[in-house]
């Protein structure tokens, strides 16, 4: 008796094995939501860490390390990585020399991915102590190359022990190339961005040659800025953001006539009312410029305060854009730190006490706390040298 036709008398399929063309699109489905996060990655340490996890989902491995390849020294540092719990991995970001690792200096050198199991008693003893060390039985190295030479090694890891398949090396391979593009990418906006700086870099110095008191704040203050967005871990396009905004915070300085910009005494309350206005303004004249856009609110906010009593909006707290609150506390330590007319330069540690004793009240306590910690990790030198410019 034949079987009868499900589908006809029940509107039901019977289940099927997926057809190869059907795995195919799922294959290809997946590996293309996976080279997201390569395609919007802002540095290079997200790229890597993208490229980590599509491989990892690619060859169906449990960890895999990405280390970057410096030629000159001869050197590999860990540069991205991704884990399938319960997996570990030791991300160490330190420098190592490739000696102790034969296969992998073999893989970097001819391009030809090596697999080693730890069970192969043929296999190198460091590669297979390190499977150990984290209970891998298997990897799989291959290598990213980048604008004609080796730019990192690709490690993929399997808990079980497990052969790879003979086409992951090809798989790892397109993923790789996918990365170098992504890599190029950047690169060109890297280059195009640097461009953009020093042009911005170049009109905001002329603005401050008006005023011979705030000589290379910008600079200063572009400097101390971005140390802090790293230190907060502020994500890529958010450090981008606080990098222009603090270079362009008082471009808005130049709507301010020069007989308040550079007046010796202090201000009465119709110049203090112009002198207020310099966020709206700088915002405004940003305003045309798309690329500038990260920095508009920045300009716009870098006079509120944490409690809302600053200007030109009186937002508060969180309300406050984080980087104008990043902008905002290091502007005031480099004005406190430099000399004015009516009164020096504060020592360092006086601006420290300025600093908590501000916390929570006209600054972020977050930032404030950070930007203390950040200027005494430069050193006491560096930072008198670099950071007090006018002290006696
Ligand atoms: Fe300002």
């Amino acid at each position: 008796m034949s079987t009868p036709n499900l589908t006809l008398l029940y509107g039901i399929e019977p289940a099927r094995r997926p057809t190869g063309l059907e795995r195919a699109t799922r294959s290809m489905a997946e590996l293309v939501s996976d080279l997201g996060p390569m395609q919007e990655a802002g540095d290079v340490s997200d790229l890597l860490a993208g490229l980590a996890h599509a491989v990892r989902r690619e060859v169906a491995a449990d960890a895999v390390l990405v280390s970057r390849y410096d030629a000159q020294l001869d050197l590999v540092c860990d540069g991205g990585a991704s884990v399938r719990p319960p997996a570990t991995l030791n991300f160490v970001a330190e420098q190592y020399s490739l000696d102790e690792y034969p296969a992998t200096r073999e893989v970097l050198v001819t391009g030809k991915a090596i697999e080693i199991a730890r069970s192969d008693p043929e296999a190198d003893r460091n590669e297979t102590r390190f499977l150990s060390q984290y209970g891998f039985s298997r990897s799989l190295i291959c290598r990213l190359v980048h604008s004609g030479a080796p730019f990192a090694t690709v490690e993929a890891y399997r808990t079980e022990d497990r052969a790879f398949r003979h086409d992951d090396p090809a798989r790892v391979d397109v993923l790789c190339a996918f990365a170098s593009s992504a890599l190029t990418r950047l690169e060109l906006a890297a280059q195009l961005e640097g461009h953009y700086t020093m042009t911005m870099e170049a009109l905001v110095s002329a603005l401050e040659a008006r005023d011979p008191h705030t000589e290379a704040h910008a600079g200063r203050i572009r400097d101390l800025s971005t140390a802090l967005a790293v230190a907060l871990r502020l994500p890529s396009e958010e450090r981008r953001a606080v990098k222009l905004g603090s270079i362009l915070h008082d471009v808005g300085k130049i709507g301010v006539p020069d007989s308040i910009l550079l007046k010796e005494g202090s201000l009465d309350e119709q110049e203090w009312k112009l002198m207020k206005r310099h966020p709206v303004i700088g915002e405004r004249m940003l305003r045309s410029v798309e690329f500038l856009a990260p920095a508009w609110p920045i300009v716009r906010h870098h006079h509120e305060r944490w409690d809302g009593r600053g200007y030109p909006d009186g937002l508060a707290r969180e309300d406050i854009p984080v980087g104008a609150r990043i902008v905002a506390v290091c502007d005031s330590f480099d004005a406190m730190t430099s000399n004015r007319p009516y009164r020096k330069a504060l020592s360092l540690a006086h601006a420290f006490e300025e600093l908590t004793r501000n916390a929570g009240s006209q600054f972020d306590p977050a930032c404030a706390e950070m930007l203390v910690e950040v200027v005494s990790s430069l050193g006491q030198d560096r930072v008198e040298e670099r950071l007090v410019r006018y002290a006696d």
